[in-house]
């Protein structure tokens, strides 16, 4: 077998590998942590279309650009769709349909557009109220955000991934 000596030296640097780099073999083991956001580019699209067409008013207050602000009053219109699209469709891995009709961005024809208000104001509660009103925590100010639970998905997690292989 011609192949041999070279198939040991393969094995010897792998081998040598595994020995000189633990934490990579490790890695390698790990389910991904959140799942890919595919939605990103659409979302992003969508964002701009919206940018440009209230450009020069980005920093005005979100409730003198848009029609149906209820939660972002003050805020700028900016900020908004930064928020739309980087924080809660990222937090959800969801697009822009997710909430709303494409384009009808006023209207509130999906429960979700509702249902992310009031998660946003669960949010604020636990952050203002119930986490300071636990002691001996190590951050100073401890707070959740939609990360924390949704992680890149509409459902948040009950249970963690079956262990992985040893
Ligand atoms: C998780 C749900 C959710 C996702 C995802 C989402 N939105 Fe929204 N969107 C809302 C809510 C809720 C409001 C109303 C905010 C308020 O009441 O202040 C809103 C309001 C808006 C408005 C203001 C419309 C008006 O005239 O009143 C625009 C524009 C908008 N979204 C664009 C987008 C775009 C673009 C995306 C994708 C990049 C997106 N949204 C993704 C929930 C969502
Ligand atoms: C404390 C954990 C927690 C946090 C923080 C949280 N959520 Fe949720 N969210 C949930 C749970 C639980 C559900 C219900 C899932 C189910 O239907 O079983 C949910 C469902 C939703 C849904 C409905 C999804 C669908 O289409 O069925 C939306 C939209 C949503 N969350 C948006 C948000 C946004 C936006 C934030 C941040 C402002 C946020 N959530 C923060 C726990 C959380």
């Amino acid at each position: 077998m011609r192949l041999r000596p070279t198939l040991l030296l393969v094995i010897a640097s792998v081998a040598a590998l595994g020995a000189s780099r633990p934490a990579a073999r490790t890695v390698h083991h790990l389910a991904p942590l959140v799942r890919a956001d595919t939605n990103a580019r659409v979302r992003d699209s969508l964002m701009n279309d919206v940018l440009q067409k209230i450009e020069g008013k980005e920093n005005l207050p979100a409730d003198s650009v848009f029609k149906n602000i209820k939660l972002f009053k003050g805020r700028p219109a900016g900020q908004l769709l930064r928020i739309m699209n980087g924080g809660w469709g990222r937090s959800l891995g969801v697009g822009c349909a997710h909430c709303h009709v494409v384009g009808e961005w006023d209207k509130e024809d999906k429960v979700q557009k509702q249902i992310a208000r009031d998660m946003s104001a669960m949010v604020a509660q636990i952050n203002a109220q119930l986490l300071p009103a636990i002691k001996n925590l190590k951050s100073e100010r401890p707070i959740v955000n939609c990360t924390t639970c949704h992680r890149g998905d509409v459902k948040p997690a009950l249970n963690l991934a079956a262990d992985p292989p040893r």
